[in-house]
């Protein structure tokens, strides 16, 4: 038994000003608004400036999360950053976060989990909150793959947008409706290649080289993950109802990971969730990796469609491949 309850004071998030359609990506590659409209639901992203790093944006999403919640700057205890396009391969964006708060010396750490680096965050800091360790954690996801998108592949670069999403986990009182009921992750190394970008780390040190061929950008099998796709956030978003002794029916709101319509139906379909309980976003976004959660989440709280009590289901995968969801009463 945890110590303590788990809840989500409040949301926040940020898009970067500039806006891509299809039509201009028309003009990039071989590619139509039709195919991109059909295949994957997408029509506009934000794209961030050559200038904006992840932190920037996430900062800005962060303090708009802080303000919507009670919890003061000084309160927060930690900061758990989702994200695989951090300002640089070191320090950690979260650090650099905390800086641009001005929260002194609180812990604050990345983690890397593709797609799913906000779920994996959320289950941290729910876990950080339940042992008592923490009281408020700030838990960021944020990714600008347009800074990692090989804008010659047609099969990548129409599908990424930039953006983040923050949220303020906190110890729950007795009395509260709101809890963060359960939750799940998980990770299968061997697909690893499966998305990953070859270049920058260990593996193959930056040089003119892998410059000249690309590999500093994502490479990514779409096809093989589209199954696994729905295959595991299907997996674990059953897994935590049925432990939780709940049937999907009971859910007010499904929040999946924002990758491709397709793969949202597919999901909805499994569950037998109709798609009118499913916030989707992805037309005005596209995929924009750990933040497409919070950004929906926070867009469908700001809007009245998401309100306080009701049963929510948050689900993602991506990269590693990794995959997880969250069972919460926002
Ligand atoms: N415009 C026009 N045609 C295109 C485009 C494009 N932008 N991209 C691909 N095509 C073509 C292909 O070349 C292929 O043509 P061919 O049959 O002549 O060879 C055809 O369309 C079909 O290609 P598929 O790859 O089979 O298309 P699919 O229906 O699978 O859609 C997509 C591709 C959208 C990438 C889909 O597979 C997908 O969404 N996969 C999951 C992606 C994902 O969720 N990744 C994880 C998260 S991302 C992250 O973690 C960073």
């Amino acid at each position: 038994m945890p110590l303590h309850n788990a809840k989500f004071s409040a949301f926040g998030s940020h898009a970067p000003a500039k806006i891509v359609n299809n039509y201009d990506l028309e003009k990039i590659v071989e590619t139509s608004d039709e195919w991109i409209r059909t295949r994957t639901g997408m029509f506009e992203r934000h794209y961030c400036t050559p200038e904006e790093a992840a932190s920037d944006i996430a900062t800005i999403a962060a303090t708009n999360a802080i303000e919507a919640s009670r919890v003061k700057y000084k309160d927060i205890d930690l900061i758990i950053t989702g994200t695989v396009t951090g300002d640089h391969p070191f320090p950690s964006t979260a650090c650099i976060i905390q800086k641009k708060l001005g929260l002194k010396s609180i812990p604050a750490f990345d983690i890397s989990a593709g797609c799913t680096g906000f779920v994996y965050a959320l289950d941290m800091a729910k876990n950080y909150v339940e042992n008592g360790t923490a009281q408020n954690v700030l838990v960021v996801g944020v990714d600008i793959l347009t800074k990692i998108t090989n804008w010659t592949d047609r099969n990548t670069c129409v599908l990424f947008g930039d953006g983040a999403g923050a949220t303020v986990v906190s110890r729950a009182k007795r009395s509260d409706v709101s809890r963060i009921i359960d939750s799940l992750i998980y990770a299968d190394g061997s697909q690893s290649e499966l998305l990953f970008q070859a270049a920058g780390g260990s593996r193959m040190p930056a040089s003119h080289e892998t410059v000249d061929q690309n590999l500093h950008t994502v490479y990514m099998e779409g096809n093989r993950i589209f199954k696994n796709a729905i295959r595991s956030m299907f997996a674990s978003t059953d897994e935590l109802l049925k432990r939780n002794k709940l049937e999907a029916a009971d859910v007010d709101w499904v929040i999946p990971h924002q990758a491709n319509l397709r793969i949202i139906e597919g999901l909805a379909d499994k569950l037998r969730v109709p798609m009118s309980k499913v916030i989707v976003n992805i037309e005005k976004f596209g995929n924009t990796s750990s933040a497409t959660i919070p950004l929906a989440l926070d867009e469908a709280i700001r809007s009245k469609k998401v309100r306080r009590g009701d049963i929510i289901l948050l689900t993602s995968f991506g990269a590693g491949l990794t995959w997880g969801s969250i069972l919460a009463r926002y």
